[in-house]
């Protein structure tokens, strides 16, 4: 019944159309996305609290940790967290700051850290990187920022505890620039440490801002002086006076104030000090954030000309290099490949993570899907690319701390809870409007494998539930290459994953498993598939299998092994991949 349409109100489309076009450009332009990578301990879920606390997000300090604890009680999956005292789920949380939208993309902390965890990163836009002050860069920081990096993300580093003995700020400095060569650019820079922590010195103020401690929930409320100001003899001591004014000096022939390219491109990293949990210079840090970190950035994708921008030569070269060679042909002779910018009037998203039963009384299964352009809206049909199904979103959920709140619309940057059981995968591209799809998110190298087995009675409902967890992504699956040898082996980058799949099996799919580990610790992918295999021969020091969509993976007890094969057999294996590619 699409009678024709008038003049006027062609007239009315154009209007509307030019109006959505305006909105969506002001909600991407205030949104910051982010992630807070850092070690187990070094205060992430203290400043997620602070973090939060600014946006009158939650009333009272405690919160998200209380929150955490009460769930893990109340939900079966959670039993394994709450055994163990992590957070294994990670949530998206958002909030509204000085009129920034934020959104904090939690990835879970401990070290028996998972996929999910590189998938988040995947998701986010910046990333900020928590220090402890008196340890400096510690190994997961290190995991964590070499995927940041991968993905060229801006990076802002607060280094936290300065209430207790730390290192010096240089040595921070230092280490960044020697294991990263990321160069730091301090915004606020410390007075003292531990019982002598005097407070910081905001660059951009010229201003010395005074430590008070914060109540709980509080902010700190800080005296601030004049860099210069007398008044500052009577209250700080002189050496760490000197001191300061020294350092001052240092930081101005350290180098000046990095373009915001410079940010952007992850290549400097502004710098910040204070303590979380007195809520000391976390405000500082959180204004200096909203402005200077990155909306969402056009994403590259495959698709229809009428949504896609080309791209530049340059970057067509770059964009093949990762051997990104897609089985899902995009369909046509129209189809190419380029970017599409968050601010585009067609909606589309990725999906991101999937996580089951994170509400016990429902057994249901929530998509994370990142919006990447246009807007979403509730209850909208987007069809999915992988399998060309339309789905309707009518039960969209926003996560917020550990509560979940029932979302209108959406943005670039935005993160949503699908519940709609099935229709997703890891690494799906929704869309509304001309057809496109995203790259694949990589899946990332695992150190750890194992057989698993179950009883021989068990056999059907085993197979459905590896099955289930392999599509969630909860793990990755390899199988021998010997026909009788049908035990998956299970490979993880974190032994938690191991752990969460036999938890799953024997509660959702009420199979019994026994895990026996094998003693391989790196694997790579043979890109030129079984024929560089065969061309390689006889291989020692290494195991092949193939993965579950039959392709040829080599497994290696060490780098050592490792390296031996690649210089008796590299040549002949040609290019190895650290990554599965989808
Ligand atoms: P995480 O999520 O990164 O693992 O760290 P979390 O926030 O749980 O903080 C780890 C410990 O460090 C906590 O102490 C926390 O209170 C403390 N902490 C965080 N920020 C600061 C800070 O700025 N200064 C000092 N001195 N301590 C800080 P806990 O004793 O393990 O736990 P809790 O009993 O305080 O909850």
């Amino acid at each position: 019944t699409a009678a024709a349409a008038g003049s006027s109100s062609d007239g009315e489309n154009a209007r509307a159309a030019a109006e959505l076009a305006r909105r969506i450009a002001a909600e991407v332009a205030r949104r910051r996305n982010f992630a807070i990578i850092s070690h187990p301990d070094a205060g992430k879920t203290t400043m997620t609290e602070k973090l939060l606390l600014y946006g009158g997000a939650i009333h009272e300090a405690g919160e998200v940790k209380a929150r955490a604890n009460a769930r893990s009680a109340t939900s079966d999956f959670m039993a394994l967290e709450k055994q163990r005292g992590i957070s294994i789920s990670s949530t998206a949380m958002t909030w509204q700051y000085q009129g920034s939208c934020l959104n904090l993309l939690d990835t879970p902390g401990h070290q028996d850290f998972s996929e999910d965890t590189y998938r988040t990163l995947a998701a986010a836009d910046n990333a900020v990187l928590l220090v402890d002050g008196a340890k400096g860069i510690e190994p997961q920081t290190r995991k964590l920022f070499a995927v940041a990096r991968l993905r060229g993300l801006p990076v802002f580093t607060f280094v936290n505890k300065m209430d207790r003995p730390a290192l010096n700020g240089f040595e921070i400095i230092e280490q960044l620039e020697k294991e990263f060569g990321l160069q730091s650019y301090p915004v606020t820079w410390p007075i003292g440490s531990g019982d002598r922590f005097c407070g910081v010195y905001h660059r951009p103020s010229n201003k010395v801002l005074l430590y008070a401690k914060a109540g709980r929930g509080k902010a700190a409320a800080s005296a601030q002086y004049e860099l210069g100001d007398p008044a500052l003899a009577g209250i700080i001591e002189a050496d760490l006076r000197e001191q300061l004014m020294e350092e001052v000096e240092l930081l101005q022939i350290l180098g000046d104030e990095p373009s915001a390219e410079e940010i952007a491109s992850g290549a400097v990293t502004p710098m910040y000090f204070g303590s979380a949990f007195n809520n000391f210079g976390v405000d500082l840090f959180l204004q200096s954030f909203i402005s200077l970190a990155v909306p969402p950035r056009p994403a590259k994708a495959k698709g229809n000309p009428a949504v896609l921008a080309a791209l530049e030569p340059s970057e067509e070269s770059s964009s093949s290099s990762n051997g990104s060679s897609s089985g899902s042909k995009a369909a046509g002779s129209t189809s190419i490949e380029g970017t599409v910018s968050p601010e585009s009037t067609h909606f589309s998203g990725l999906v991101f993570k999937l996580q089951a039963n994170m509400d016990p009384k429902h057994r249901d299964k929530v998509a994370f899907v990142r919006v990447v352009s246009g807007k979403f809206d509730k209850g909208m049909k987007v069809k999915v690319a992988r399998t060309g199904r339309v789905v309707s979103l009518s039960r969209p959920q926003q996560m917020f701390a550990q509560s979940r709140a029932t979302v209108q619309e959406g943005f670039a940057g935005d993160v949503i809870g699908l519940t709609n059981p099935g229709a997703f995968a890891i690494g799906d591209t929704i869309y509304a409007g001309p057809e496109l799809s995203f790259p694949p998110i990589p899946s990332f190298s695992p150190e750890l494998f194992a057989y698993l087995r179950c009883a021989p009675n068990q056999k059907k409902a085993f197979a459905k539930g590896v099955e289930g967890l392999l599509g969630e992504g909860a793990v990755q699956v390899l199988y021998s290459t010997d026909e009788y040898i049908t035990d998956p082996i299970l490979a993880a980058v974190g032994q938690l994953q191991f752990e969460v799949v036999q938890y799953r099996m024997k509660d959702e799919y009420g199979v019994d498993t026994t895990l026996e580990p094998l003693s391989f610790c790196v694997a790579r992918w043979v890109l030129g598939g079984w024929p560089a295999v065969e061309r390689a021969g006889r291989m020692f020091n290494t195991t092949v299998v193939k993965d579950a969509y039959g392709r040829p993976v080599l497994l290696f007890r060490n780098e050592f092994a490792f390296n031996q094969v690649i210089a008796e057999q590299g040549e002949k294996l040609g290019e190895l991949s650290a990554f599965a590619l989808p």
